[in-house]
C-alpha cells in the first residue's frame, strides 16, 4: 500500500524495513558500517548541532556485556555490529541561537538512528533498535560524562526464519494517527 506513494523507492524501503532480532554468523563488512554511518550522518538536527556519536561494537565480549544491559530481550550477543548512539550534550548552535529545548539534541540523534535502520534495509542487512540501561551501557564503553546513552542498533545478515516478524509489527491505520486542523 505504502508503495504506491510518489517516491517510489523511498516509501518502498520504509515497507520493507522491519526489526530483524536473530542473526547469521556472516559479519558485517567495515564498508557496510561506514556507509550505514554516513547516511546516519546526513540527518537533521536541531540548529545543525550534529550530536550524535556512534560507537561500533564488534569485540564479542562487549557485545556480550551490553546484551545484559538491554531493557528487553538478550540478542545483542547474537548481531555481528552493535552501534551504541550517543547525544554529545556539550553541542550547541554555532549560529549563537538559544537551545530553547536541550532534549532536541537527543531528538536529533533519534533522528540519525531511524536513518541507521533504512540505510541498513537499503543494504540489504537486518537491523534492530535496542532500548539501553543507560548507565550500565555508558560504564560498559567507559564513554566520556558528557555523550549520554540514547539507545542502540544491532545489524547483522538475518538468519534463516527472520522472513516472519519476530515482534509486534502490525500498524495502526492512518485514520487512528492523522488529524488535519483546517
Ligand atoms: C525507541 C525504540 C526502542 C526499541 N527497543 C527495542 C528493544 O529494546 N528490543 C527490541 O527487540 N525491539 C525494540 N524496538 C523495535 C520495536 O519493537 C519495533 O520497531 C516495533 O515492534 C515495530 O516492528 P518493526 O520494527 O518490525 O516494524 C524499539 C524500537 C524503537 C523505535
Amino acid at each position: 500500500m505504502l508503495s504506491t506513494c510518489s517516491l517510489d523507492s523511498f516509501c518502498g524501503l520504509c515497507e520493507k524495513r522491519r526489526s530483524i532480532r536473530y542473526f547469521d554468523t556472516t559479519p558485517v563488512s567495515r564498508e557496510d558500517i561506514n556507509e550505514v554511518i554516513e547516511a546516519a550522518r546526513l540527518a537533521p538536527s536541531v540548529e545543525n548541532t550534529q550530536p550524535w556519536r556512534f560507537h561500533v561494537v564488534l569485540h564479542k565480549g562487549l557485545l556480550e556485556q551490553l546484551t545484559r544491559t538491554a531493557c528487553y530481550g538478550n540478542f545483542i550477543a547474537g548481531a555481528s555490529a552493535f552501534i551504541l548512539v550517543t547525544c554529545d550534550q556539550r553541542m550547541t548552535p554555532s549560529t549563537g541561537e538559544t537551545l530553547w529545548n536541550p532534549r532536541e539534541l537527543e531528538f536529533s540523534c533519534v533522528a540519525a538512528m531511524e536513518h541507521l535502520v533504512l540505510a541498513a534495509t537499503a543494504k540489504g542487512l537486518g537491523s534492530c533498535w535496542v532500548s539501553l540501561h543507560h548507565g550500565p551501557a555508558h560504564d560498559i564503553l567507559k564513554l566520556p560524562t558528557h555523550e549520554t546513552v540514547i539507545g542502540g542498533i544491532m545489524l547483522g545478515h538475518p538468519r534463516k526464519g527472520e522472513e516472519e516478524p519476530s515482534g509486534p509489527h502490525e500498524r495502526r491505520p492512518l485514520s487512528g494517527v492523522v488529524t488535519f486542523h483546517e
